[in-house]
């Protein structure tokens, strides 16, 4: 199958990796450094569990013109970059998009692309389990077994499933679909945000935050704040398991998350501050229209270091 991959980071890198070894006629849309570093050297990928690295040659494209058309093209990008690209994925011709990555907004992209698009298109969304991050000359996977994406639609049915089931059949990558992938999209993202924010406030010293039990506790204290959220937003937070965890199950949930930010392995998976900011502002719209409190949330949110970038980050926009 045609396939582009349209951004080259640690997510686009790995499932490039995985669609080319599957005999997949794969292109990679990056900018800059990463296209000139692409072109001369590929897709450079330390395996971290694996303990091997891979080196897969790759066409890199710069942009996505309207008649260069593909069966699938794969957008893996931080929730922030999405706003830049949507346009150029409205104007081109291909019909199967998956948009891939932390997305709080899915509904909101989707109506950009089906209001903007003069060809109707099928439109997925997807989060591959995966973690990783860049380094000067590689980039480092984390992965258990063969890697794998939860993939699902905004109508009931899952859309595309023929053509995902195609371009991922010489594989061992785990496709799981989600009936409700807003949802599961939304929970996500109350995983994420007290972990970037207590990351942002260590400087993304990892084990700063196994010692700080109170930091911990906040985290944990402030997920369920988050999940609390959802549920009288009318969200269903999947999988609840999660939920449960940090509501009953407290110590455990801190243990957990102590045992976690010891590991080598977390410092290996790349955070971001600037996909942190907008999954923020997405989640605080959804919490200022419930009677939730969230004095942990807030905590975590009040911090210095988090008000500084955000201030930054208006003064360079
Ligand atoms: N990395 C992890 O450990 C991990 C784990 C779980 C989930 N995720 C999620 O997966 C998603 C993708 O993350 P990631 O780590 O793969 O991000 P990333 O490494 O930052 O990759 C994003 C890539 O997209 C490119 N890009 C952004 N805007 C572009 C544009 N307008 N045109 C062309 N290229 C553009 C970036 O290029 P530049 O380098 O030029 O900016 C970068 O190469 C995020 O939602 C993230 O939270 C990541």
């Amino acid at each position: 199958m045609r396939v582009l991959i349209y951004g080259a980071g640690v997510q686009g890198s790995f499932l490039a990796h995985v669609l080319i070894r599957a005999n997949n006629d794969v292109t990679v849309l990056a900018r800059g450094k990463r296209a000139e570093e692409l072109r001369r050297d590929g897709i450079v990928l330390r395996h971290y569990l694996q303990r091997k690295t891979t080196i897969d040659k790759v066409t890199v494209i710069g942009e996505l013109r309207k008649d260069d058309i593909y069966d699938a093209i794969f957008v893996t990008m931080k929730y922030s970059d999405f706003p830049d690209v949507l346009p150029a994925l409205a104007q081109n011709g291909s019909e199967n998009i998956i948009l891939v990555g932390n997305n709080a907004t899915a509904s909101e992209m989707e109506a950009y692309l089906v209001t903007h698009s003069e060809k109707a298109k099928n439109i997925v969304f997807g989060f591959q389990l995966t973690g990783g991050k860049k380094k000067k000359d590689h980039t480092v996977v984390v992965r258990f077994n063969a890697g794998g994406m939860v993939i699902g639609s905004l109508e009931k049915s899952v859309l595309l499933k023929d053509s995902v089931g195609e371009i991922f059949k010489n594989t061992k990558y785990k496709i799981t679909y989600e009936k409700n992938i807003d949802s599961w999209l939304k929970s996500h993202m109350i995983g994420v945000l007290p972990m970037n924010l207590a990351a942002l406030i260590k400087d993304n010293n990892f084990k700063a935050i196994a010692k700080d039990n109170e930091l911990l506790k906040q985290l944990v204290a402030a997920m369920d704040e988050g999940y609390e959220v959802l549920k009288e937003s009318g969200y269903e937070v999947i999988p609840a398991v999660q939920a449960n965890l940090v509501k009953r199950h407290k110590h455990m949930a801190f243990l957990f998350y102590k045992l976690y930010h010891y590991l080598p392995l977390a410092s290996q998976v790349q955070g971001s501050f600037a996909e942190l900011k907008g999954l923020y502002d997405a989640f605080y719209e959804i919490k200022e229209r419930s009677d939730v409190l969230t004095p942990n949330l807030d905590l975590l949110v009040e911090d210095g270091k988090y008000v500084d970038f955000v201030k930054e980050m208006r003064e360079q926009s």
